[in-house]
């Protein structure tokens, strides 16, 4: 073999380090619907048939873990829902499901709702970054709504902080070769303690606190083991607030970018739906699913052997022209009167056994702050350069997204 030939697994790594939205939609546009892709020593195996797709998230629990850079030997959210598996994580999805069916997230609109206006109280007119607010106001609304637990926002910073500072770490950390015990000294896992603690701490005054609120959730923690209650906490305040913050900022940037839409979004209930879709369509926060096969399955009519690791990418599905009408663009009323899709060919909650159990929270969430903020607010776009998705373990748009606020005439702000 020759050297470049031996060279090129090792430079696709690289490439995929250095631009891996842009990497996977190449091989997304392969017609097969499992695409190996060679990386380093590893070969990591890219899902994009719907069909496909739906075999690996809808048969998790049998045949799948979560995969590459998913750590479940993590301790501070390795027992939490996002990361445990069977049998722990059935129980626990089973308990905390509850408070995140439809008839309990509706229950809980009128405090979210008073959460988000008081919030958006604090906002001015003028040019604002309005992804770094929204972190603050979704965070909020999570720890308010789920825990019923009152935090000033200066507070909030520092826990936001920790959060972010934890999120980093595991971002480098699913990149990074040597992945050292959480124990051993070791500089990278000095910053994963300094992030920890706080967070650990919050969730302990959150758990404390229990019987004191109305909130149901603290109550339904105590049905868990008690090694598991706070990664739930944890779990929750992560996974909880900066998906919906990156989706509800995309949203804005879209809305600041297209003033007809904009218009449309604030006056009828049916295109700001279409705005939600298509703006999770373009920029899903969570971009990248990844899991391992726990024994040798066949996807479709293609072999993978036991501990193949599995990409299944939202991003790459929700952009391939065989699957969609002009992918790159932005067009709400492709979702208007349209029939429902195939499975798992739109997937920003994932879907199957892990899908995200947050669902309807993150949706109510959204139609809240984005009617609030519209009835307010005139959005202009207010940057000079476009806003360009970073993908960490989130979609984040790089640098914030900067927009013109101008309070409507009437409007209360
Ligand atoms: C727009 C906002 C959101 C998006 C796009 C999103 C997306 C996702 C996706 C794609 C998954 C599946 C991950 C996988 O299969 O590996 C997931 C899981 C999860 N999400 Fe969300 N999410 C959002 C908001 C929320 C909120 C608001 C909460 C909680 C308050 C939440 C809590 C969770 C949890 C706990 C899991 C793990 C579920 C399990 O495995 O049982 N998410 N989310």
């Amino acid at each position: 073999m020759s050297t470049s030939a031996l060279l090129a697994p090792w430079h696709t790594l690289l490439k995929f380090h250095h631009d891996p939205l842009g990497m996977l939609l190449r091989y997304g546009q392969s017609p097969e619907p499992v695409v190996p892709i060679r990386l380093g020593r590893w070969t990591l195996n890219l899902v994009t048939g719907p069909a496909e797709v739906g075999q690996v998230l809808s048969r998790h629990v049998q045949y799948y873990h979560k995969g590459p850079g998913m750590d479940r030997e993590n301790p501070l959210i390795g027992r939490g829902l996002l990361l445990s598996e069977t049998p722990r994580w059935e129980t626990s999805r089973r308990i905390l499901k509850e408070e995140f069916l439809p008839t309990a997230v509706q229950a809980q609109r009128v405090p979210m709702r008073r959460i988000i206006e008081n919030q958006l109280d604090q906002w001015h007119d003028g040019t604002v970054n309005v992804a770094e607010q929204l972190i603050l106001l979704t965070a909020q609304v999570a720890i308010q709504t789920l825990f019923d637990f009152p935090t000033e926002n200066a507070a909030m910073t520092s826990v936001i902080d920790a959060s972010q500072d934890l999120m980093m770490f595991f971002y480098r950390r699913s990149r990074s070769f040597f992945r050292p015990q959480y124990g051993m000294p070791w500089p990278m896992n000095r910053k994963y303690w300094s992030a920890a603690k706080p967070l650990t701490g919050f969730a302990e005054r959150i758990y404390a606190r229990r019987a004191e609120t109305s909130a149901k959730l603290p109550a339904l923690l105590e049905q868990l083991p008690s090694d598991e209650r706070l990664a739930q906490i944890v779990t929750l305040l992560i996974a909880g607030h900066e998906t919906t913050a990156n989706a509800l900022s995309w949203t804005l940037y879209l809305l600041a970018r297209h003033q007809e839409a904009q218009n449309l979004a604030r006056t009828d209930p049916e295109w700001l739906e279409a705005v939600i879709k298509e703006s999770l369509r373009l920029y899903p926060p969570v971009w990248l699913l990844s899991r391992v096969s726990l024994e040798p399955v066949t996807l479709g009519s293609y072999p993978l052997p036991k501990d193949a690791p599995i990409l299944v990418s939202p991003w790459v599905n929700h952009r391939l022209e065989r699957y969609w009408e002009r992918p790159e663009a932005f067009l709400p009323q492709r979702w208007i009167g349209r029939p429902p899709l195939p499975p798992f060919l739109y997937f920003p909650f994932g879907g199957g056994q892990r899908s995200c159990i947050g669902e309807t929270f993150a949706h109510q969430e959204m139609v809240i702050t984005l009617s609030l903020i519209l009835a307010r607010w005139t959005l202009e776009f207010a940057s000079r350069d476009d806003v360009l998705p970073l993908p960490l373990l989130s979609l984040k748009p790089k640098n914030g997204v900067w927009i013109r606020l101008a309070s409507r005439s009437g409007a209360l702000g």
